[in-house]
């Protein structure tokens, strides 16, 4: 029987073909929009692109294989916007007088200060990697080594680290003893017959790894003593002992804060990627692919509607510019287009004032030893704690290597906005303080620090658009449609927010709601 044969004879679902590794999944692939009426193309028209980040780029890159004559023009004198990677050299002052930093990273170091992992699952953003030839490496998000901290707790495991392998271990040994306890006592007769009995028990003694009598006695899972590893000769290693499930139950792990990353989150299961040497390397590919087409250092100032298209000022050297085009694809960051001086409709300009924007700030500490390595034998991964710094995510490259930054502290909200109000050595000492209490090799080995907080970096002004039902509901729908002759693209017109991925596919559907509108004019 061939393998079609087989599809054919069953009724298996394309799902579960998908399952059964029968089909591949679909892959993304390179955008090929067919070629319009008998002008071909779009060539002649011009199109002013508002911003050379990833949505402004690739809209640039698309139109470009159509032959439209794109224009970008950028505020910065880099490409990339949010995906941004900061190393030795990196400059950057805060809005409203923040003060400058210029970062000190030793050669070679670095830390993604904006976008900073792949899903495996976001075919469209490892589509473009493979067309620009962006080699990528893998991130490690979830590792079970990293350490969870709840601060200000009262139970015994509050105030100190404790490995995330111990907690898993743990409380799936303790909640699969219990549940084994249930059925043991026949108290699920009613839902599942015998069998299916024993077959749960038998998943919860894998899943808890019970001793034979469905008892949780701690598991080689969570390791050995310190000093007592399985070795050669008379070593067979001691497993360290299982915290009480009381004490666990009230070690605060529960709250929110230590579950919303890693295997929890779609976005964050294993496998993640990044590129090798710093996100920034998509940015400046795709800048590869646009010589001659960004004008960098450009702050748009005006946006226009004419009686043909859309007039744009920008800043240039002191001087006003203006330039036409037939179309404006206004990939700027809402934030941005808040304080523009624009003809956009009241819809527009809504959306612009009240999709709020994501908090959110980093800052990466440089060590003079990989002491988490070293020491703590954690290589990638992310520890987690209610304090301000939030997480704590270690580099998945370099490894071994002498020194290392490491982000100190990623956080949202009001801790972000809380400690982006602070100084720059405040913020230094903040994250030095409180991951010391996760980390007391921090003061011995701390050698320079760089932080940001998005929404006080100039011409973004925030992390992501973030939606709930009724703002999406009210606002998003007017950044879909053209305004007249001006299309919005970026994160915050997808459901993918806050994701390269989502700049890509929204500066795919401008680009096709374009073409598609030239395509109907040159049928006329
Ligand atoms: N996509 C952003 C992250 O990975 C929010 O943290």
């Amino acid at each position: 029987m061939t393998r079609r044969d087989f599809i054919n004879s069953t009724s298996a679902s394309y799902a579960s073909l998908l399952a059964w590794g029968m089909l591949p999944a679909a892959p993304a692939s390179a955008l090929n929009l067919p070629a319009n009426g008998q002008n071909k193309d779009g060539k002649g028209r011009k199109v002013i692109i508002l911003g050379a980040g990833l949505a402004g780029m690739t809209a640039a890159y698309e139109l470009g294989k159509l032959g439209y004559d794109c224009t970008v023009l950028e505020a910065r004198a880099r490409s990339g916007g949010r995906v941004w990677t900061v190393r030795g050299g990196t400059q950057e002052s805060e809005m409203n007088g923040g003060p400058a930093q210029t970062c000190t990273f030793a050669n070679g170091l670095y830390f993604n200060g904006g976008a900073a992992r792949i899903p495996h699952h976001h075919q469209i953003t490892l589509q473009y990697c493979r067309e620009l030839g962006v080699p990528l490496e893998i991130f490690n998000g979830a590792n079970e080594s990293a350490y969870l901290y709840n601060d200000g707790g009262t139970g015994d495991l509050a105030n100190r680290r404790m490995r995330i392998s111990d907690y898993h271990n743990d409380m799936r040994g303790y909640t699969s003893e219990l549940l084994a306890k249930a059925l043991d006592q026949s108290s699920l007769d009613q839902q599942l017959t015998k069998e299916d009995v024993e077959k749960l028990i038998d998943f919860l003694k894998n899943e808890g790894d019970l001793n034979t009598a469905h008892l949780y006695k701690g598991t080689n899972r969570r390791g050995y003593k310190s000093k007592s590893d399985p070795g050669a000769g008379n070593a067979p290693g001691t497993i360290t002992d299982p915290y009480g499930l009381t004490d666990l139950l009230r070690s605060g792990f529960m709250q929110p804060v230590f579950y919303n990353v890693g295997d929890y989150a779609y976005e964050q299961q294993t496998t993640l990627l990044q590129p090798v040497g710093g996100m920034d390397a998509i940015p400046k590919a795709l800048e590869k692919k646009l010589a001659g087409k960004i004008i960098f250092s450009a702050p748009v100032t005006e946006l226009r509607k004419t009686e043909n298209g859309v007039r744009v000022v920008y800043q240039k050297a002191g001087k006003s510019v203006e330039v036409t085009g037939e179309f404006c694809v206004c990939a700027l960051p809402l934030p941005m287009l808040k304080n523009l001086e624009s003809d956009l409709s009241g819809t527009v300009k809504r959306a612009a004032d009240f999709i709020p924007y994501m908090k959110t700030g980093k800052i990466g500490l440089q060590f003079k030893r990989r002491f988490w390595e070293e020491d703590d034998g954690i290589y990638g991964g992310i520890s987690r704690t209610n304090m301000d710094i939030n997480q704590i995510w270690y580099p998945s490259f370099g490894l071994q290597g002498p020194k290392g930054v490491l982000i100190g502290y990623y956080n949202f909200y009001s801790r972000a906005e809380a400690v982006g109000a602070m100084t720059i050595p405040e913020r230094e000492k903040m994250a030095m303080t409180q991951g010391a209490k996760i980390h007391p090799q921090y003061p011995a080995e701390f050698e320079n620090s760089f932080s940001l907080a998005w929404h006080r970096i100039p011409f973004s002004g925030g992390g992501w658009a973030v939606y709930d039902d009724a703002i999406r509901k009210k606002y998003y729908p007017s950044l879909l449609e053209p305004d007249d002759n001006i299309y919005f693209a970026g994160e915050h017109t997808t459901y993918l927010t806050a994701w390269m991925a989502g700049a890509f596919t929204s500066a795919r559907r401008t680009v096709e709601s374009i073409h598609a509108r030239v395509g109907e004019y040159t049928k006329k």
